[in-house]
């Protein structure tokens, strides 16, 4: 939302200046002097507004790439097709607030060396699997299952992970955890007071929740560990008592 917010701040400050005249053609500022005044403005929202620092990339990029889509004068059907994958993709992102990206390998790293010995694990919003299969091959002692409800990740999950692993479709908050003993999420802000919820609720004493970048509203984590990346990006855990 806030980076609609942003970008469309900047579309209105340009279309403003446009329509009185000051850019364009005929103007002060040529076109193209136009758009590096754009992606500046958008480089210092994202700068004040973002926490990450990669968002003043996307910001900078995103007018250049829609001029440069706009001149390819691409079919209009190119951009249905666009939508549709993207909504199989990571269409439920609107509803859940949690878009499609993936653990680094960091964070990997971080898994292999914490997660306790023989423990029922499971990665909840786990994608195409990638957490699961890197667990599958590093640590053959864990018994994995993973859900995940967007139908295409599930689908490529389904056709790439070993039988070994249990790959569920679904949505998260109607899963029972009380067959798990560790919980691994990486999602956004948003859902991890549901999250802490369901764990303390649904799983057993000495339990554990595993939460990659998104804390727990108000619960301090027992342990944490840097993932060694370049977004400073941190492996959290609780343990439930
Ligand atoms: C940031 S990705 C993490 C993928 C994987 N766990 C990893 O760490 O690489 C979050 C995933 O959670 C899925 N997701 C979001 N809300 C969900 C829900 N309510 N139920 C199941 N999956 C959900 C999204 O579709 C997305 O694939």
């Amino acid at each position: 939302m806030m980076f609609l917010r942003s970008q469309a701040a900047v579309f209105l400050l340009i279309a403003a200046l446009t329509a009185t005249g000051f850019v364009g053609s005929q103007g002060y500022v040529p076109a193209g002097g136009a758009l590096a005044i754009s992606c500046t403005l958008a480089v210092v929202l994202a700068w004040r507004l973002h926490d990450g620092r990669w968002w003043c990339l996307i910001h900078a990029l995103f007018l250049p790439a829609v001029v440069v889509v706009h001149q390819l004068a691409l079919p209009a059907w190119y951009f249905l097709g666009a939508a549709i994958l993207l909504w199989l993709l990571s269409g439920s992102a609107i509803r859940d607030r949690v878009p499609l990206y993936f653990s680094g390998g960091g964070a990997l790293q971080v898994l292999v060396e914490r997660v306790p010995p023989n423990a029922r694990l499971i990665d909840l919003g786990a994608g195409t699997g990638r957490v699961l299969a890197h667990l599958h091959r590093h640590r053959p002692d864990l018994q994995l299952s993973g859900i995940e409800r967007s139908p295409l990740l599930w689908l490529l999950g389904r056709c790439s992970l070993p039988s070994a692993i249990d790959w569920r479709r679904g949505d998260l908050r109607r899963l029972d955890l009380s067959a798990f003993d560790c919980v691994y999420v990486f999602l956004s802000s948003e859902p991890m007071a549901t999250v802490w919820e369901k764990v303390c609720s649904e799983m057993g004493e000495g339990g554990m929740l595993i939460s990659n970048s998104f804390a727990v509203p108000d619960v301090r984590p027992d342990d944490v560990v840097d993932c060694g990346d370049w977004k400073g990006g941190k492996i959290m855990f609780w343990r439930i008592a």
